[in-house]
């Protein structure tokens, strides 16, 4: 299969020198380039800007704000198999970036913020035959908040983690997720690490693309015309 993946947080500019974030460290998206990979995929991994070594065998595209992760998702969405979601997208961005660095001088500035587009729930819309995993990173009704992106976002497939843990989530090497599948399946897994997660969701795509004998057709000229 031909695996498209995304990982890291994207960056926000403020000005020059200063940027709206998150904390995610790239690990579980790059567990999941690096499985998918040693289980002989053609891996693209667009990742936003993470301090990690590129996985062996990948194509890697580097991208830093989470319109320029969209173009890239677009671009390679077309010539995928699968899209699996990992990267945690700024929901928003700031609205007026100032070319100069903001003085203090000047005072406290108030940032104006604007959303982001959620470009998972733009590549469920248009999928045509393509398997699309996201991922919910909650701290609270984690399951049922999944279950409303799973089906809000058209996704085959939905990773749910409680971020509240210590354990799971951000910045730590091992994760406590459960797999939620549209055909209503529930696979609550261990705490484990994201490589032995990584594994398993690999695994499960492609049991789905199996079972489902489902092969990419050709995008809508609505959706193509998003891709360029
Ligand atoms: O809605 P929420 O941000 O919780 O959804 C998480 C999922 O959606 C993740 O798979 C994330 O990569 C994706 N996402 C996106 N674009 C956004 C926000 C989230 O693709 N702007």
């Amino acid at each position: 299969m031909r695996i498209l993946i995304t990982a890291g947080p994207t960056r926000e500019p403020i000005d020059p020198v200063r940027y709206i974030s998150n904390r995610s460290s790239g690990r579980m998206g790059y567990a999941l380039a690096s499985a998918a990979a040693s289980r002989g995929h053609r891996v693209v991994l667009i990742s936003g800007p993470v301090a990690l070594a590129e996985p062996p065998g990948v194509r890697v595209v580097q991208v830093t704000t989470a319109r320029e992760m969209q173009a890239a998702v677009r671009l390679w969405f077309d010539r995928s198999d699968a899209l699996i979601m990992a990267a945690a997208v700024a929901d928003w961005r700031v609205r007026a970036v100032s070319r100069q660095k903001l003085k203090k001088r000047s005072g406290t500035p108030v940032l104006r913020l604007v959303r982001n587009p959620d470009i998972l729930k733009g590549a469920g819309r248009c999928k045509a035959g393509r398997l699309v995993v996201g991922f919910a990173a909650e701290t609270s009704r984690v399951i049922a908040e999944a279950r409303r992106k799973l089906a809000d976002k058209r996704l085959d497939l939905m990773v749910a983690n409680d971020v509240s843990r210590a354990d799971s989530g951000f910045d730590v090497d091992t994760n406590q997720a459960t797999l939620l599948g549209i055909d209503g399946s529930i696979e609550r897994l261990p705490l484990m690490t994201k490589r032995a997660l990584a594994k398993r969701i690999v695994e499960r795509v492609e049991q789905l693309r199996q079972s489902r004998q489902s092969r990419r057709g050709a995008l809508t000229a609505r959706c193509r015309r998003q891709s360029r």
